[in-house]
């Protein structure tokens, strides 16, 4: 896979060069490319930004060194972040992981002049996304955010695929509590059933954690499990844990 970043703020990609991306990127599974938008000015100060018209505060991103910008590193899925994106979610990774180039669109200020947006989506793919509904100084750290969750799918990039299974949000489910030795902590025991060896029990146990977590911490996830998934011994931990089962959703 090639990545292609472009950003007024190339120094803040150093993480990329760490841990497990850093490794895919020195085995040859990921090229990534940092550049700076001001290559693509033409001005002495290298300006990148005006006032917005219709005025308001802040500043816009300027069409012209993005539109430079994006022919010189294009084509490629554009995947821009911004508050005003749709939200980032595990289908997307997938989804983008399965792809050979990607271009990275930072905005800065008050986001880029929405005709770079649409002039692009003339000659290849772009997909605004949010990483929630907070806003940031701009997408550097977001891409970085996405990245870590691409790269992490890519074959190969993590040693044990399992892990991909059987992940939070892999199924539809927050994963259930992880214990690792010793067995007991500061007087903590870890559950007994995970010593157990008993692999049908824990198998159950980890469900039940996984569906009365999700009930509690996310019941929007929850609100679109699919309810014919849930099976008898299911019902009866959501029902035990105080929740209905109201198709499709659960609610408390
Ligand atoms: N840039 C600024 N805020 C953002 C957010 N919430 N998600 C993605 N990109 C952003």
């Amino acid at each position: 896979m090639r990545v292609d970043i472009i950003s007024i703020f190339p120094d803040y990609f150093g993480p990329l060069e760490l841990s497990l991306i850093g490794k895919a990127r020195q085995t040859g599974r990921l090229d990534v490319a940092v550049h700076d938008l001001r290559t693509w000015t033409s001005d002495v100060h290298r300006t990148v930004d005006d006032t917005p018209y219709g005025g308001g505060p802040g500043m816009v991103m300027r069409p012209e060194p993005w539109g430079q910008a994006l022919d010189a590193v294009g084509p490629g899925t554009l995947v821009v972040p911004s508050p005003v994106g749709k939200p980032f979610t595990q289908a997307d990774a997938h989804e983008l992981a399965s792809l050979d180039r990607l271009i990275f669109a930072c905005g800065r200020y008050e986001g880029i002049d929405q005709r770079v947006i649409d002039d692009a989506a003339d000659r290849m793919p772009v997909r605004e996304v949010s990483l929630g509904d907070y806003v940031l100084f701009g997408g550097e750290v977001a891409v970085i955010v996405i990245m870590e969750a691409i790269v992490r799918l890519l074959p190969g990039v993590l040693g044990n695929a399992d892990s991909l299974t059987e992940e939070s949000h892999a199924a539809g489910l927050l994963e259930a509590p992880v214990y690792t030795k010793p067995a007991s902590w500061r007087s903590r025991d870890v559950p007994e059933i995970l010593r157990s060896g008993d692999h049908g029990r824990i198998a159950r146990w980890r469900r039940d954690q996984s569906l009365l977590r999700t009930a509690s911490r996310r019941p929007d996830m929850m609100s679109v499990y699919p309810v014919d998934d849930l099976d008898k011994a299911d019902r009866k931990t959501l029902t035990e844990g105080g929740f209905q089962i109201t198709p499709p959703s659960v609610a408390k």
